[in-house]
């Protein structure tokens, strides 16, 4: 499904009701992924929108995802966290997905943090690990999906975008440092994004390795897609939250993937609280 395309009014109206909720001019975004949400706890200063209450938002239906913008500082920085995201998988279109995206751009954010749960099929990575997203293979955009499909949005960006540089190098580098100021090993690998919902099978995920792929999961590329597209600069830090399944020996559940979301909060709070300082 890629239907509706979303219009840039209809994104300055999600725009229009943010500036009715908060005075605040989030300068970063932060997407927090499946288990991850937690982290918008820390948030100072919240104004909370839940995602019902915006016009054109999707609104999410797993469990696990709170479903909420929270806009605040975190760090001194003024940023807006989005406490869960809505999957491509939910039905809804890629334009859909990737609104948030848009809104960001619309609302003068310059960064955004983009953080997911992930299966590791890299041998090495275990469940609660992080690795850092050096660059991504784009599985959903290949099989026709891809967010930017439909009339260019000129006012954000090119036709054909460049994605060469898709994860900003400088600011990798702020993440290295961080994890290696708090003694935290931060992998560093390509993210494959599927659709899911269904995991995956043990062919698909010897297919995906052979592929290059270190880790896997249902989101993100659709994003980091659209935030290039409109020029913003991207960091990804991957929850690794269980070992992806490739002799077919072992079962992968969605509560596996939260509980080891709420063992991965406080490392990926770290790194983030340290690069925002940073910055
Ligand atoms: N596969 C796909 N998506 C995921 C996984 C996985 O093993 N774990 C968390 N998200």
């Amino acid at each position: 499904m890629n239907q509706p395309f979303l219009t840039l009014q209809e994104i300055d109206e999600v725009v229009a009701v943010i500036g009715t909720r908060t005075a605040q001019k989030p300068r970063i975004g932060l997407i927090l992924g499946s288990g991850l949400g937690d982290l918008a706890e820390s948030i100072q200063n919240p104004d909370i929108i839940p995602y019902a209450e915006l016009p054109h938002w999707p609104t999410s239906t797993v469990w696990g995802h709170a479903g909420r913008l929270v806009i605040g500082t975190l760090e001194n920085q003024p940023v807006l966290v989005m406490q869960g995201r809505i999957h491509f998988y939910e039905g809804i279109s890629m334009s859909q997905a990737t609104l948030p995206v848009r809104v960001m751009q619309r609302l003068g954010i310059e960064i955004i943090i983009v953080t997911n749960a992930a299966g590791a099929i890299h041998p090495d990575y275990a469940p609660g690990d992080l690795m850092l997203i050096t660059d991504h293979l784009n599985f959903v955009g290949m099989a026709g999906f891809n967010p930017l499909i439909g009339p260019n949005m000129n006012e954000f960006g090119l036709r054909f975008p460049d994605m060469s540089q898709a994860y900003d190098r400088a600011l990798n580098t702020l993440a290295r440092q961080a994890a290696k100021e708090h003694n935290i090993t931060l992998h560093e690998g390509i993210y494959v994004g599927l659709s899911g919902p269904s995991f995956e099978t043990p062919a698909d995920l010897r297919f995906l390795r052979l592929a290059g792929a270190d880790a896997v999961g249902m989101s993100t590329v659709p994003e980091v897609t659209v935030a290039r597209h409109g020029n913003l600069r991207v960091l990804g830090i991957s929850g690794i939250s269980n070992k992806a399944n490739l002799d077919g020996n072992t079962t992968t559940t969605h509560e596996e993937v939260l509980e080891a979301g709420k063992m991965m909060v406080p490392k990926l709070e770290k790194i983030i609280r340290s690069v925002l300082r940073s910055l």
